[in-house]
């Protein structure tokens, strides 16, 4: 495995619209290890693809959102698509791409999505709140669409701190 290096919002291959992946190859199951040790070395929730400089639809979320006593694990979304959506939720969303920001994104709580696996077996995944925010985020990445395109207003560092205080 390696770290990747994660394009910030400067750089164009962050606009792009991503192509499926059709090989569930080798050369697949390296980017997905390398987005993964990426993505756990930079302490996000989620990486997409994109953000690495590979135009293709493959993201990765951490499920945060497990029972006490049970480990989070990571979704390997490959040509994810959102099925279903209910509720919603507004809050604090940042991106590894815009290293420092956040802003507010209103978002659905719950958010149903069928994908590929890294073998290319198609299955559903189900996330709610951040998990649901996060589905959101990397499969706007496949789109070329980066979160501050989508912000009502961003938010100061004091702002930010109140939101996490009012989560507790
Ligand atoms: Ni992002």
């Amino acid at each position: 495995m390696a770290l990747r290096n994660i394009l910030t919002k400067e750089q164009p291959g962050l606009y792009k619209q991503c192509r499926p992946v059709t090989k569930f190859d080798e050369r697949l199951h390296q980017l997905l290890d390398d987005m993964k040790e990426t993505l756990l070395s930079a302490n996000g929730v989620g990486l997409a693809a994109p953000q690495v400089g590979v135009l293709r639809r493959a993201v990765l979320v951490i499920e945060t959102n497990v029972p006490e006593g049970e480990e989070e694990f990571i979704y390997e979304l490959i040509n994810p698509e959102i099925l279903e959506t209910e509720g919603e939720q507004d809050g604090p969303e940042g991106c590894l791409s815009v290293p420092g920001e956040y802003g507010l994104v209103k978002r659905p709580m719950r958010v149903k999505v069928r994908a590929q696996d890294r073998d290319g077996n198609w299955f559903e995944a189900e996330g709610e709140g951040l998990t649901a925010r996060c589905f959101c985020h990397e499969i706007d990445h496949l789109n070329g669409i980066v979160f501050t395109s989508k912000v009502e207003r961003m938010l100061t560092q004091e702002e930010l701190e109140n939101w996490a205080g009012e989560e507790d």
